[in-house]
């Protein structure tokens, strides 16, 4: 079948690589893609919220499934406006509904959510310009640090762990008044702050049933030791040695069958990922956020130790058949290093030329998997903050790490930075 795939990030690439290797894959199209994308379909100029040149590449290029990448089509309503047209309809979507979206798209939906289907996260309010005084006074009386976070999408900037209620109340004017976000942050949840490690678990449902297809710890902040500012992630490994079969059982038990089931109680119509981003706090698993697509670099890791042909796992979800099929991991560990530009996540620049791409060995064993990348004159240059990550895989995380380092060492471009402390923790 012809595949349209939205996005153009390395989580897209991830996908499409994985995407090519499946029989079911005729034609692959990526709109607008990258770079790294080109090699495996054909980019097309059209933007992931653009529903009407999507329709007509649909149309065009006979598409039978569309893989969404990202959350803003979603959130918009991408899944609708494919079901709703006649000429579309037959297309199997990946990706759920505009309502069941909100699970990402407002935090505050997401936290009623969890609440009435009796899933561990951490307590929270939220106000609005209407209580604002409220606000303030849940603000003062909150233990520290305190989380506050911009209801709707904020490109991942949504989020403050405020140290002292003055920051708190700072951050909260900001939000709400200023309007910091725009209408994203008209409403705010505030909530108590979970210490512990975080890991993302992803899972493939359709709406009833559901498939773990992995999981990854996300490195998000900027600079090595965990310090600086938060980033979209600066690399990722998988497996995680604290997700051993007892914790994963908890996490199972309390939080993916909740959800599903969930899911389906309320009749939301989803058919697509949900990622789960948890904190371990003592070993306990509870959520501190719903996604309704893939991470990314997480996507960069998961796709390679996932063996089970992803395209086979999408028609399943499709037609219902999700419970009979069967996921296989690379036993091998994989991680994945997030090379970007200088000043990210501040101001950067572009278009630098990237070298050392041509020289790469393909043994396998390591991929580039490109990000803010576009082609011209048949050269690759810098195209956004997160330029390209590598990936690798290893007998551990050491190993997997070292051999993406390695491969790092070869690849050049004006101001390229990579943390170089990945998987620090499981040395
Ligand atoms: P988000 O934008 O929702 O992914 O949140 C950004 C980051 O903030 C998360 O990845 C966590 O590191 C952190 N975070 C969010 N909520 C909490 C919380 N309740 N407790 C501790 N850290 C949190
Ligand atoms: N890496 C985190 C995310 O994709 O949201």
């Amino acid at each position: 079948m012809n595949i349209l795939l939205l996005g153009s990030g390395g989580r897209e690439h991830a996908l499409a690589w994985k995407m090519v290797k499946s029989h079911h894959c005729d034609d692959l199209f990526i709109a607008p893609g990258n770079a790294g994308t080109s090699q495996f379909g054909t980019n097309l100029p059209i933007e992931v919220t653009d529903f009407e040149a999507i329709k007509k590449a649909c149309i065009e290029y006979k598409i039978q499934m569309l893989v969404v990448g990202p959350e803003e089509p979603l959130v918009k309503g991408i899944y609708d406006f494919i079901r709703q047209d006649a000429q579309l309809r037959h297309i199997t979507v990946v990706g759920p509904s505009a309502e069941a979206a909100q699970l990402e798209g407002s935090k505050a939906y997401s936290k009623k959510f969890m609440q009435r289907h009796g899933i561990p996260t951490a307590a929270y309010a939220e106000f609005t310009s209407d209580n604002l005084e409220e606000g303030k006074a849940y603000i003062r009386h909150h233990p520290l640090p305190v989380v506050l976070k911009a209801d709707g999408l904020a490109a991942g900037k949504g989020v403050v762990i405020a140290a002292t209620h003055e920051e708190a109340l700072q951050v909260f004017e900001e939000m709400i008044v200023h309007r910091q976000f725009g209408e994203a942050s008209s409403k705010v949840v505030i909530e108590a702050f979970l210490q512990g490690i975080e890991v993302s678990v992803f899972v493939l449902t359709d709406g009833q049933d559901y498939q773990i297809i992995g999981h990854a710890k996300d490195y998000k902040r900027i600079g090595e030791g965990d310090t600086g500012l938060n980033t979209g992630g600066m690399g990722c490994v998988s497996p995680v040695p604290f997700m051993d079969a007892f914790f994963m059982q908890k996490v199972e038990e309390r939080i993916i069958r909740p959800t599903v089931q969930g899911l389906s109680k309320e009749q939301l119509d989803y058919h697509g990922f949900i990622f789960f981003g948890l904190m371990n706090v003592n070993g306990e698993p509870f959520v501190i956020e719903y996604n309704c697509r893939m991470g990314d670099p997480e996507t960069e890791v998961v796709m390679p130790r996932l063996q089970t042909d992803i395209v086979s796992l999408f028609a399943a979800m499709d037609n219902g058949t999700l419970v009979d099929t069967n996921i296989v991991f690379d036993e091998r560990s994989c991680a994945a290093v997030m090379a970007v530009s200088g000043g990210y996540p501040g101001s950067y620049l572009k278009n630098f030329l990237i070298s050392g791409l041509e020289t790469l060995e393909t043994d396998g064993s390591a991929m580039v998997f490109h990000a803010g990348t576009r082609e011209e004159d048949n050269e690759v240059l810098t195209n956004g903050g997160r330029v390209l990550a590598v990936t690798a895989y290893g007998n551990t995380i050491a190993e997997a790490v070292a051999k993406s380092k390695a491969v790092l060492e070869n690849i050049r471009f004006e101001g390229i930075y990579y943390r170089k402390d990945i998987g620090y923790e499981f040395n």
